[in-house]
């Protein structure tokens, strides 16, 4: 028996299927393959609010002939304390893949322990792998397939994108530079292991970080379950606001992205995130395209 794959974490995927993912992403994209899902159900499990995330999923089943079916806290025996593990050993019986958007990781890996079926992260406190599979393949479409040499500007919170941007770099071999305030550092673990095969810079100075680079990202300061701590954070974080005079330090060529949904005024200005330098759009659409060459690799 073939053992079942999980996507939990960008490292889940080798380079080479990574690549392979993101390949079948543009051909996808472009019309020029129309793989079949048909008769496959995926389980979409919300313990956080989404949009993008949601919708892309279930139509990236239904345009694979497959179906899915959706639950979160407020419709599921979820949200009256039914444990995760004896909820992932039923909807095994049911579902042949469970994506799950959470709070803490461990409730994903702990699903994927007890799930006999594929089981994917749509978001945790820790990363969100999904989104970035639409990300690179944005940047691929920007700059071609080989990131390498390419360099990414994170501006802000150490949070899940950060963590996945990290997760990025260390797969796929750009060089990546963080600009994060005291006390919001990603992950040191993650950090880590990227080191071992690519060049990271963390600064604490925006400016440093976008220098030259040709992609410039950032995110919200409070993330899902961090709504205690909005003032605070936006203490923090002032300087960190991406910004035309910031953006003018990047390569001329340089895109903006952004996974949103996005406060302007705070982490961006509306003149850069809705200016011609911004591909959030583009990247939001490509969650289907991408999501659709991960599901076939997956459940296919
Ligand atoms: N980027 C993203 O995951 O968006 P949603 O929260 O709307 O799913
Ligand atoms: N960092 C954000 C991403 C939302 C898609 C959050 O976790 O809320």
């Amino acid at each position: 028996m073939i053992p079942k794959r999980d996507f939990l974490a960008l490292p889940d995927l080798s380079t080479e299927e990574l690549l392979n993912v993101l390949a079948r992403a543009g051909r996808l994209k472009r019309g020029e393959e129309r793989p079949t899902l048909a008769g496959k159900n995926l389980a979409l499990v919300f313990r956080k609010s989404s949009t993008r995330t949601r919708v892309s999923f279930e139509v990236a089943m239904n345009q694979l002939q497959g179906h899915a079916v959706v639950i979160s806290d407020r419709d599921s025996q979820l949200g009256r304390g039914e444990p995760l593990a004896d909820t992932a050993r039923v909807l095994s019986g049911y579902v042949d893949g469970i994506m799950i958007r959470t709070f803490a990781h461990s409730d994903v890996e702990e699903l994927a322990h007890h799930a006999s079926v594929p089981v994917i992260n749509g978001l945790t406190d820790l990363l969100h792998p999904c989104q970035l599979l639409a990300d690179l393949q944005t940047v691929q479409e920007e700059f071609g397939a080989d990131l390498s040499g390419r360099t990414v500007a994170w501006i802000g919170d150490g949070n899940n994108m950060a963590n996945s941007w990290i997760n990025a770099a260390h797969r796929t071999g750009f060089d990546l530079r963080l600009a994060c305030p005291e006390g919001y550092d990603p992950d040191a673990g993650i950090l880590e292991r990227a080191r071992t095969s690519v060049d990271v810079v963390l600064t604490r100075d925006p400016a440093e970080a976008v220098s030259g680079a040709d992609v410039v990202t950032t995110d919200v300061w409070a993330s899902m379950g961090q709504e205690e701590e909005v003032e605070l954070r936006a203490q923090a974080f002032d300087g960190f606001c991406v910004d035309g005079a910031l953006m003018e330090r990047a390569h001329p060529d340089a895109i903006f992205l952004h996974c949103l949904p996005a406060h302007r005024g705070e982490e961006v200005t509306t003149q850069v995130i809705d200016g011609p330098r911004s591909r959030v759009f583009q990247e939001a659409e490509n969650r289907l395209h991408a999501q659709k060459a991960l599901l076939v690799e997956l459940l296919g």
